[in-house]
């Protein structure tokens, strides 16, 4: 049997989705339970991560397992210049699975090309996160008690945001409307635009950040501006406060919407927006433990 991997949402059809959904859901409502007892799970992460690495070490730790990993590449042998695939042969000789986040697009795939162990992108570059997708898609169903026709308005940084990326793929399977809102340098890059194009799915470009589009809107998903994705850091100077999300502006929005953000944040969302119902940001982080627990046994075939 060939060794199942998380690279990309693309490598999951809705049934795969909708499975890890339903698990997700049981381990919430059981999270404590010894399915990786005599596992090791090594964690990998050669770029900065509080939510991600943490949450999956938390599954990890709910269900038995055991971490190995580094959280700072700059303490490990890759300092001395060895190369990514040699340390996923080494990594892969010590651990039954792999999570790993990496600064470089593709190195996922790369990894997964090399590891004898099951692969799960926690992260490359500006490209995907598919394991925040499955968290995000977990949050908008609990939110909403639906994942079909409903309107998404991603908000910000939509170039360089790999979790609205890989969160447009997977939504694509239940028949969405989209509103981008970015200023030009961070538009949703062509390949997902045409992504649409080709399904057929409604999607309506905005420059500005108007109470209009957010009274339309379902689901809120707000992002950071990714500074440590910028070659010229006046270019990010430009856009970095470009949109801020405040309370005032959710008045007249569905009683339904949910405000999501994947987090971090930095000011893109007012502290005034916290206490509000409609917030939930928090929760959706407290989501990816679940979500994570299901990925974890989905590619290592438990339950
Ligand atoms: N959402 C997310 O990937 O957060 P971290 O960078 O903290 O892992």
């Amino acid at each position: 049997m060939s060794t199942k991997h998380l690279v990309s949402i693309k490598d999951y059809t809705k049934e795969d989705i909708l499975r890890v959904l339903q698990e997700a859901e049981e381990f919430e409502k059981n999270p404590n339970q010894r399915l990786l007892e005599g596992k090791v799970v090594a964690t990998l992460f050669f770029e900065p991560s509080t939510r991600t690495r943490l949450s999956f070490e938390t599954a990890v730790n709910r269900l038995g397992g055991r971490i190995i990993g580094f959280s700072d590449a700059s303490t490990t042998s890759s300092s001395k210049g060895e190369t990514l695939k040699d340390t996923i042969k080494m990594v892969s000789n010590y651990a039954d699975l792999i999570i790993m986040r990496h600064h470089l697009e593709g190195a996922a795939r790369y990894a997964s090309e090399i590891s004898d162990v099951p692969i799960v992108n926690a992260g490359d570059g500006a490209n995907q996160h598919p394991s925040q997708t499955m968290l995000d898609l977990y949050s908008i169903y609990k939110t909403q008690g639906t994942l079909d026709n409903l309107t998404i308005t991603m908000v910000g940084d939509l170039k360089f945001g790999r979790t609205v990326h890989s969160l447009l793929i997977a939504l694509a399977h239940f028949k969405p409307t989209f509103h981008f809102v970015a200023p030009k340098l961070l538009a949703m890059p062509e390949e997902y635009i045409n992504f649409c194009k080709k399904r057929n799915i409604p999607y309506y470009e905005h420059e500005d950040f108007t109470t209009e589009v957010i009274n339309q809107t379902d689901i809120l998903y707000m992002t950071r501006v990714q500074r440590e994705r910028f070659t010229d850091i006046m270019e990010y100077e430009k856009v970095k406060n470009v949109y801020i999300l405040n309370n005032a502006m959710l008045d007249k929005s569905k009683e339904t919407l949910r405000v999501l953000h994947p987090l971090p944040r930095v000011n893109e969302i007012s502290t005034d927006v916290d206490d509000n119902p409609k917030a939930y940001y928090f929760e959706q982080a407290r989501n990816g433990v679940f979500a994570r627990q299901a990925i974890i046994c989905d590619v290592l075939g438990i339950v």
